[in-house]
């Protein structure tokens, strides 16, 4: 599968990753969200692909994230949303809704964290989930988008 009509991916992160690099760097790693998604912009580059960065700690503007993402007929999404991940049905819905192709994110393994956060609401409505490969699971999440 490819972005055969466009080729630009958006990268939406959710609530407290702009705190990346201060936040339980034990978990979650020393890297910011701004060095994160520098990563992502140099690797599109070399895939042919074009990133947009988004990034909101409000459920509601994640949502109007993906509408015009929609509406701008973008060619897929990459998806961090955070705690999120574990109680939006909106956010799930909005995917659902837009059929947009989407990847879930996540930095750390969740599947091994607390009970709480097994649970994801977003994967059913992704082509796939990758998670605890830290920052680099944008930039795999990336390549499936070039390929
Ligand atoms: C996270 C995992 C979530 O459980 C947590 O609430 C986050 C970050 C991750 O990237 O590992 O905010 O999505």
């Amino acid at each position: 599968m490819s972005l055969s009509k466009n080729k630009t991916v958006c990268i939406i992160n959710g609530p407290n990753l702009n705190l990346l690099g201060k936040r339980e760097p034990e978990i979650y790693g020393k890297e910011t969200l701004d060095e994160i998604n520098l990563r992502a912009q140099q690797k599109a580059k070399t895939l042919g692909l074009e990133v947009v960065c988004k990034q909101s700690n409000h459920e509601g503007e994640l949502i109007s994230f993906i509408h015009e993402a929609f509406k701008n007929k973008i060619g897929g999404i990459i998806i961090n949303p955070g705690a999120y991940t574990h109680t939006s049905i909106a956010l799930r819905d909005a995917i659902a809704a837009t059929k947009l192709k989407t990847i879930e994110v996540h930095l750390s393994n969740i599947h091994a964290r607390e009970d709480f956060r097994h649970k994801s609401f977003i994967s059913p409505v992704c082509v796939g989930q990758i998670c605890g490969l830290g920052s680099f699971g944008y930039l795999l999440a990336l390549e499936y988008f070039a390929n």
